[in-house]
């Protein structure tokens, strides 16, 4: 029952305002479909539908052609050749619509016409989401397209239900090993997701374990194809993650060498299999030779042999295969100073540009590490011109408050997708990189790590959702401002009170600085709870062989990652951005014990010692996050009881949990280098 659970941006709610609701009334009256046959289409019509009953009272009348009378005329550009309007977004943008006012004499006449089926169902959105906002629709010419090809969803999802990294709830997908019976809330996630713009989604974790490995096998195939006719509804393909081992645990065969006849005709034959099954399936996504699951590394093989493999069997039928690039040594010894982590995907990877087929694309996190609360922009974009690469965010909130703080993720999106590469000159931007525009890339995008589960809300946090949303729409389109999503989304979610807008607005935008304030300092990273990640833990993984030190001793702390005298990695970056991040005088502060290894005494641009910033944003970081609390409570008589109540606890909760950070990491600090507050505060000797 669909009423169970939160409709979260596309809550449609009656338009109360008298002008605005008789103005809307005129274009709505009629809806134009020419020819309905094809089902995404079919999909943007009743969304249309739906969408204008709910928020104008009355159902629109529906025809066939269209009576000039104001009213919507909705389909595929090719199919309304009488109609003036220019193609969608630059030539192959299937995806791509226009929105466009009808000439004068038809008065409240729209057209909204995709390029495609998509882009049709992706211009209804559209249309919603203006009126939603309260948007004037007189004059309206719109034409959009997507930057990237692929804009595309992880479910780190098991089948016993559990989600790793997952913090709202148990997987929608997924019961007791099996696929759940009712699938109506994969549909509600499929509209969500269309909604912004989704295309693809990968339904399982990337760690394939033993009963999902065999979502490839006969019996399981028929219900992956259940799901697949869902989505493929709201225009998005399903994809799989897949074990490498499959030709051992499924085939009975001796090994997995992607070399072996025996292995490449297994998985040529559970293609077809598969392809039977879904006509349109979108491929593989492959996490190898990486925290021990297996690949190709065990038969002496690289990483284009492994991809490669999966590539010629998924090639015939048009699929493709997402290869991850997260691979490092995660058996480090942390007496060991010569490994460093953070170099580890370039390492692999660099030396393959070139090798890879074209229907693979290379899945690359944003950051060297491991989605830390503050990272530099992975080194290896923009590095393989010949290679397609993909970025992938997370927009689960592992390392950022596990959604019980509140953290809008979109303003560090932001800064990934507009760093500046120099890979093949200024303007060498990431988004430009994954967009395939830097190098004519065949093939691009972006992927996340999904952040909802069976929770009633979807996300844990109600203001999570935003993130999810805000992923759609950079995916879309990444030159969007993090403000303007903020305002998009707060708009649909919770109206047009500009109190509301206002308040939400500097929570949504500051949240994240917020959180790194109280967390770990200077782009060091980590210093959390080991295993489940949550909570202070200074040492926590200090001792540990995974790669993630900080090195703080009595006179300073931070990794030296510079040539001169460090682990070298700042050489894998282009110019400018080796130099400026070599030189400890030109590293941005923020990033400062990313790269090198300083005292305590040592003075940032801010003219602040490290320690005293420390002590000092810590301290400013759980004010500010009693701030959040206050400016959400002032909210109280204008928001719904429901999801007033439960911001307001997680909010109470992350105030309390940010003192905890405060208080450890000070401490810590202070008992370290005996180096007092300058403002004499409560720091715990
Ligand atoms: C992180 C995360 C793991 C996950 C891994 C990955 O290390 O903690 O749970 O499996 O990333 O991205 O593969």
């Amino acid at each position: 029952d669909t009423a169970n659970w939160d409709a979260c941006w596309l809550r449609f709610t009656p338009i109360t305002d008298r002008k605005r609701l008789e103005d809307y009334r005129q274009w709505g009256q009629e809806i134009a479909v020419a020819d309905p046959a094809d089902e995404v289409l079919q999909t943007a019509a009743a969304e249309l539908m739906d969408g204008l009953e709910a928020m104008l009272g009355v159902r629109p009348r529906r025809s066939a052609a269209y009576t000039g009378k104001g009213g919507i005329r909705l389909g595929i550009r090719g199919q309304m050749d009488d109609l003036p309007i220019e193609p969608a977004g630059p030539a192959g943008s299937g995806d791509g619509y226009v929105i466009r006012s009808m000439p004068a004499e038809d008065e409240h006449g729209l057209i909204v016409a995709g390029q495609s089926a998509k882009g049709a169902l992706y211009a209804v959105y559209h249309l919603l989401r203006l009126m939603q906002c309260g948007e004037e629709l007189s004059g309206l010419a719109i034409n959009e397209a997507p930057s990237n090809e692929l804009r595309m969803l992880n479910q780190w999802d098991n089948m016993d239900g559990s989600i790793e990294r997952g913090y709202a709830g148990r997987s929608i997908f997924f019961r007791n090993n099996e696929f759940v019976p009712d699938m109506s809330r994969i549909r509600d996630y499929a509209r969500l997701l269309a909604s912004v713009g989704i295309n693809a989604i990968a339904i399982n974790n990337v760690n394939v374990h033993t009963v999902e490995s065999l979502l490839i096998a006969e019996k399981l195939l028929p219900d992956v194809a259940r799901v697949a006719d869902i989505f493929r509804r709201y225009g998005i393909s399903t994809f799989l993650s897949v074990n490498f081992a499959s030709p051992m645990q499924l085939g009975g065969l001796p090994g997995a060498d992607p070399l072996d006849e025996r292995v490449r005709r297994f998985w040529k034959e559970k293609v077809e299999d598969i392809y039977r099954a879904i006509p349109d399936f979108g491929g593989f996504l492959v996490k190898a030779d990486s925290e021990g699951r297996p690949g190709p590394f065990t038969y002496g093989r690289d990483h284009a042999d492994g991809a490669n493999m999966l590539a010629d069997a998924l090639a015939p039928y048009g699929g493709l295969v997402i290869w991850r690039c997260f691979v490092y040594n995660c058996q480090q010894d942390w007496r060991d100073r010569t490994t460093d982590r953070a170099r580890a995907a370039y390492d692999h990877f660099t030396p393959l540009d070139g090798k890879f087929r074209d229907n693979v694309l290379l899945q690359i996190k944003n950051g060297p590490m491991d989605f830390q609360v503050r990272e530099p922009v992975s080194p290896l974009f923009g590095a393989m011109p010949a290679t397609n690469q993909m970025l992938e965010l997370q927009i689960t909130q592992e390392y950022t408050g596990q959604q019980r703080h509140l953290c809008f993720l979109v303003p560090q999106w932001k800064e990934v997708l507009d760093f500046d590469t120099h890979a093949h000159g200024a303007g060498s931007t990431v988004a430009n990189v994954v967009g395939g525009r830097l190098f004519g890339s065949r093939r691009g995008g972006i992927a996340a790590v999904s952040n909802i589960g069976d929770a009633p809300n979807w996300t844990g946090h109600v203001l999570a959702q935003a993130n999810l949303y805000g992923f759609g729409r950079l995916a879309w389109n990444p030159r969007l401002t993090a403000e303007e999503i903020a305002r998009e989304w707060i708009g649909q979610t919770f109206g047009a009170d500009p109190d509301v807008m206002e308040t939400l607005r500097k929570m949504l935008l500051d949240s994240w600085r917020i959180y790194e304030k109280y967390t770990a300092p200077l782009g060091v990273g980590w210093m959390v709870n080991p295993d489940h990640h949550y909570g202070p833990n200074v040492d926590g993984y200090e001792y540990s062989r995974w790669g993630t030190y900080h090195f703080a001793d009595r006179y300073g702390i931070g990794v030296d990652r510079t040539v001169r005298t460090g682990t070298r990695y700042t050489a894998q970056y282009f110019e400018p951005n080796a130099e400026l991040y070599e030189n400890l005088e030109s590293c941005p502060d923020e990033l400062l014990l990313f790269f090198h290894h300083v005292p305590y005494t040592y003075r940032l641009k801010t003219g602040k010692t490290v320690i005293q910033h420390i002590y000092d944003t810590r301290f400013e970081g759980v004010l500010q996050a009693v701030e959040l609390l206050n400016a959400w409570s002032s909210l109280e008589h204008k928001l719904d009881a429901d999801r007033f109540e439960q911001v307001r606890d997680r909010l109470r909760e992350q105030v309390k949990h940010a003192r905890e950070w405060r208080d450890q990491v000070n401490t810590y600090f202070y008992r370290k280098s005996g180096i007092p507050d300058e403002h004499n505060r409560g720091i715990y000797a």
